[in-house]
């Protein structure tokens, strides 16, 4: 029997893009299609309002709170313990950051290339780091968007595996761009996740 193959998703707040992935995994039979299903929830933040919808959903939690480490590289220690000890095999399918503030170590990158994704609020390669709507208006940009990416050593780099193109309309705050632009997130992301697993299933 094929192992199952085991995504571990990573968060830091509200969790909207882990949420639509759960239940993309329900609604598009993941496991039963491509053997993969969403082992655990790990979140730097206790009060992560994500947790609740994943323990709602029977999927395991854990919190590795980045304040009681001394370095970043201690903090990414315990996080690769915690999200390895959730696959049997060692290390899961795919570590998927959705909205996980943290920026990472060489050594974290390095122990899950190639199965490390992340989600960035714009349509790399403009506006890496911070204050991407914000940095959108400011520049008079038409539009905004969303990029899926493979995750190297370096911010926000790394292969493109989706993307998602909104108006910025003359009106947007940066919330309002950013709502625009998280609903978004919430199909490409999914999407992509599910791309990967059937090409990975195909092999
Ligand atoms: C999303 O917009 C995501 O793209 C962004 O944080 C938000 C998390 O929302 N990620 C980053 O800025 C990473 N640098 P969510 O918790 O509701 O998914």
């Amino acid at each position: 029997m094929t192992p199952t193959r085991n995504i571990v998703i990573l968060i830091s707040g509200g969790g909207s893009n882990m949420a639509a992935i759960v239940r993309a995994a329900q609604q598009r039979h993941w496991q039963q299609r491509y053997g993969a299903t969403v082992r655990a929830v790990v979140s730097n933040k206790a009060d992560a309002k994500g947790l609740q919808f994943a323990q709602q959903h029977g999927i395991a939690t854990a919190v590795v709170d980045h304040k009681s480490y001394p370095s970043r590289e201690a903090f990414d220690a315990e996080l690769m313990r915690t999200i390895d000890a959730f696959d049997p095999q060692g290390q899961p399918a795919l570590v998927v950051l959705a909205g996980f503030m943290r920026i990472l170590t060489p050594g974290f990158v390095a122990h899950y290339q190639g199965r490390l994704l992340n989600i960035h609020p714009s349509l790399l390669p403009a506006f890496p780091g911070l204050h991407t709507h914000q940095r959108a208006i400011e520049y008079g940009c038409q539009f905004a968007g969303a990029t899926v990416h493979q995750v190297t050593a370096e911010l926000d780099h790394g292969e493109y595996l989706a993307q998602a193109v909104v108006p910025v309309l003359p009106t947007d705050t940066p919330d309002t761009l950013a709502a625009r632009v998280l609903t978004q997130e919430h199909l490409i992301y999914p999407r992509a996740i599910e791309q990967l697993l059937a090409a990975s299933a195909a092999t």
